[in-house]
């Protein structure tokens, strides 16, 4: 901060006000209780700096000055711009960063599994409530050079965790490390935390609580060769479930990467959203939370930025009140989906129930051949069939996938269908010519969203190609 408060002179102001609930700080080494009245202190040029217990007007001292410089500190990392970096599972960054950016921010660089921009942890708040492509949103407090886990030791012992982290508190640590030196991701964490807690131990002579839940803030540890970066993960809990389904089903989509899908597809928000074979509705409640711009931080009460020193609950509930506003009703929206396992739609039912959509969605149970398709005006078509991960399942679902080209070609005209799999072979099985082949991943298949423009009964113009996708 580079502030020579020894030279700084104190007066106290006359009004005492109530601060926001994490703004605290310390008296004569005694911790003030959050609740305490504080007083506001010019510190001369102008500047205003917050503390302490109105009862400490008269004794303050180097050391409380000292704590106001920490807090301030502290509290300027929420206002203060930084290098923040948004993860994603892998192939869905450039539906993140469209995301990011329809929310005002500049992306400064994609790369494969997430987004860098530069903004402030009020920023952060921000992209956690809203995003729906995004795992972690994470801030950079720091770039060093390590090749040993002692250099990450050495360089984190150093930094002023007593700004970031309050008193009492609990923390977690996690890492994605690619170093040589480094064969279980646990030894560097630990020794990240092992830094942590000795310079809070120093510092204010009682021993943080740690563990291994994101439930409270969140340090996170990149370090990739020689190059190490510390962040505050303001997420904690990975992003990309939104948090309202309750039942998972079978083989169902994660959150994030469903509504990146839909992202990907030409869908205008306004007409028809089919969704046969919808499993536990993640794909049609994902169509309608992005219809009506209802974000995912409307379902999600803890997130890892409101356990940081100074973060002040206003900025949270504003952001809150203003999703809330922001959502907005579509007259006419219709989403269908259909399975034919009864149980299938008794989930995706409740599932909907807890996100708010079940009245946009028409749930019913049959075969797909025998979902309806609204004629008329077009529309999306989006089918997510098995993919066969076990043996002997193939040749089954072999007929399967030709039914739905048939599917397509009688019933969908004048739509585009999109159908993710993680099966290319079965995928040929379709018999229609791709448009498009939009790659994905999920944890570990290669996937694709096949996309096929399926013209209606005058313009039947597509092309059957049984080896060519
Ligand atoms: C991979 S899962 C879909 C998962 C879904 N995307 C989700 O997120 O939950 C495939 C679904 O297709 C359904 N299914 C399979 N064959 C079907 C058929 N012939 N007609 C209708 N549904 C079918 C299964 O019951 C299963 O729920």
């Amino acid at each position: 901060m580079g502030l020579a408060y020894s030279k700084l002179v104190i007066k106290a102001e006359s009004q005492y006000i109530r601060q926001p609930s994490a703004m605290w700080g310390s008296k004569n080494g005694k911790v003030l209780d959050r609740s305490e009245p504080h007083a506001i202190f010019d510190v001369g040029k102008g500047s205003k700096y917050v503390l302490f217990d109105s009862k400490g007007v008269g004794l303050v001292n180097t050391h409380t000055i000292r704590c106001k410089l920490y807090l301030y500190s502290n509290m300027s990392l929420y206002t203060t711009n930084g290098p923040i970096t948004i993860t994603c599972h892998k192939r869905i960054a450039p539906y993140l960063e469209q995301e990011v950016k329809e929310l005002g921010f500049t992306v400064e660089e994609t790369f494969v599994t997430g987004v860098r921009l530069i903004g402030t942890i009020n920023d952060c708040i921000r992209l956690n409530l809203n995003l729906r492509c995004a795992s972690q949103v994470l801030y950079s407090l720091k770039k060093f050079e390590a090749n040993t886990p002692d250099d990450v030791y050495n360089n984190l012992v150093a930094y002023p965790w007593e700004n970031i982290l309050p008193d009492p508190g609990y923390f977690s640590v996690t890492s994605n490390v690619l170093n040589p030196t480094i064969n279980n991701t646990m030894f560097a964490n630990l020794r990240v935390k092992d830094a942590i807690v000795d310079r809070l131990r120093e510092k204010r002579g009682t021993r943080p609580s740690t563990g291994s839940e994101l439930t409270g803030a969140v340090i996170h540890l990149f370090w990739k060769n020689e190059q190490a970066e510390v962040f505050v993960d303001t997420s904690g809990d990975s992003l990309a479930r939104h948090g309202y389904r309750k039942i998972p089903g079978r083989a169902p989509m994660l959150e994030a990467l469903a509504a990146a899908t839909i992202l990907a597809t030409r869908w205008d928000r306004v007409s028809p959203f089919v969704n046969p074979m919808c499993g536990s509705g993640t794909v049609a409640i994902e169509a309608a939370l992005i219809a009506t711009n209802t974000r995912p931080g409307l379902f999600r009460l803890n997130y890892a930025f409101m356990h940081l020193q100074g973060y002040d609950e206003a900025v949270y509930l504003k952001e809150m009140e203003t999703l809330d506003k922001q959502i907005i009703d579509v007259p006419g929206l219709c989403i269908i989906a259909t399975d034919y396992s009864d149980m299938a739609i008794v989930s995706a039912r409740k599932n909907a129930v807890a996100a708010g959509v079940a009245d946009l969605i028409k749930f019913s149970v049959c075969d797909f051949e025998d979902t309806e398709v609204p004629q008329g005006a077009g529309g999306i078509m989006f089918m997510n069939p098995e993919y066969g991960e076990r043996l002997g399942e193939e040749s089954e679902l072999e007929v399967t996938y030709k039914r739905i080209g048939d599917f397509m070609k009688k019933k969908c005209g004048g739509y585009f269908g999109y159908i993710f799999t993680g099966n290319l072979e079965l995928a040929k099985k379709i018999g229609l010519k791709a448009k498009r082949r939009i790659e994905f991943y999920t944890s570990i298949i290669d996937c694709r969203l096949m996309e096929y423009e399926l013209y209606d009964g005058s313009r039947r113009t597509m092309h059957h190609q049984d080896d060519k996708v």
